[in-house]
């Protein structure tokens, strides 16, 4: 029996032009470029420039995704953005994504779950588009981390960055098979017990100020590649896909020894990881779409391969989503 399925049509990026090494940051914390690369595999970031906000981020990223879909702008009738950095408390970034792109139909707005943004952003657009009320969309991470982040605090400074990534969602009929083309299933999860080990110390509703990045680093890290493998054990479960059957493992960008734990306890190849942190650093809700949209414009994933996303952030939230290319 056939089925609505969300497939993806296009994907697009954007990075600021001012990147920032290792180096240039022990100029001004103790720290090291050979510290950072041990622990994290980053070796720069990019930051956005002075009135260069995350709307703006988002909507070149949303250019070029719609560029490389060929589709009009005018088509989209659902922008959903991932983003813990919005532009202001409130309207939602989203909107002003909307009108950058001239779109005046439809509905735009934001989606808050920090680093597993994307995850969760591509579940609630996927969920959307399969009621049928909506027909295509974009599904968009977008932050400015610099602006949230204690640059005197080496524990956290070195380890974020600025960017955007998006992905062009339609919903189509297919066969309902396994082998479907589009999102074949996704996984969230949230545990609100551990919102101390990972937060931002202000909010409007607190402090009435934005805050700064806290986190305790190592109780996250021990938390990660545990909440990793469950939502994708979940994935499998679900589909009855094994790890074997994976062409490409695309996950949260933060740091390369969780990704590294992540696919070994896995038993997913290394040559099948997508691995960007390296140039952009932990970019939060823009770094699966970052690091999707390198595999994609190298070649690497191509129509019809079967893709395994998973995020793990702050609160914490993780979640997972299989899909075909
Ligand atoms: N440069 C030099 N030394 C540093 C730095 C730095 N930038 N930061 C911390 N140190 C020092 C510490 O002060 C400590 O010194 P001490 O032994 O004298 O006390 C030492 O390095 C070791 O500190 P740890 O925190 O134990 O270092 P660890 O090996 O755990 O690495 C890191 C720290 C990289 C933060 C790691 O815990 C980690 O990756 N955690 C996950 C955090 C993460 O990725 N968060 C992103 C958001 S969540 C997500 O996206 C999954």
């Amino acid at each position: 029996m056939t089925m609505l399925r969300t497939v993806v049509l296009g994907c697009g990026s954007y990075l600021p032009s001012r990147v920032v090494s290792n180096a240039e940051l022990a100029a001004s914390v103790d720290t090291s470029d050979e510290w950072i690369v041990q622990r994290t595999g980053i070796r720069q970031r990019h930051v956005a420039a002075e009135g260069e906000l995350t709307s703006d981020l988002a909507i070149h990223a949303a250019r070029a995704a719609l560029a490389s879909a060929h589709v009009d702008p005018q088509t989209i009738d659902l922008i959903v953005l991932a983003t813990s950095t919005p532009d202001n408390t409130f309207p939602a970034s989203a909107v002003t994504v909307q009108a950058g792109l001239g779109i005046t139909r439809g509905a735009a707005f934001d989606l808050q779950a920090v680093c597993s943004g994307f995850v969760f952003a591509l579940a609630t657009a996927d969920g959307l588009l399969r009621t049928g009320t909506y027909k295509r969309a974009l599904v968009i991470g977008a932050e400015t981390f610099s602006r949230i982040l204690d640059w005197s605090d080496r524990t956290t400074c070195v380890l974020f960055g600025d960017g955007a990534g998006a992905v062009v969602l339609e919903a189509q009929q297919q066969p309902g098979e396994r082998d479907d083309r589009g999102i074949l299933t996704t996984h969230l999860r949230s545990d609100g017990r551990h919102k101390s080990k990972l937060y931002v110390d202000g909010g409007p509703s607190s402090t009435r100020t934005v805050g700064f990045l806290r986190m305790e680093g190592r109780a996250v890290f021990k938390h990660a590649v545990a909440m990793i493998t469950d939502v994708i054990e979940d994935a499998f479960r679900t589909t009855g896909y094994t790890a074997n059957d994976i062409d490409w493992f695309v996950p949260h960008q933060a740091n390369k020894r969780i990704i590294d734990d992540s696919a070994k306890k896995l038993g997913i190849a290394p040559e099948k990881v997508v691995m960007t942190v390296s140039q952009h650093g932990n970019t939060s809700a823009a770094s699966i779409p970052l690091a999707l949209n390198t595999a994609v414009k190298d070649g690497r994933i191509k129509k019809g391969d079967l893709v395994l996303l998973e995020a793990m952030g702050g609160g914490f939230t993780w979640g997972s989503a299989l899909l075909r290319w």
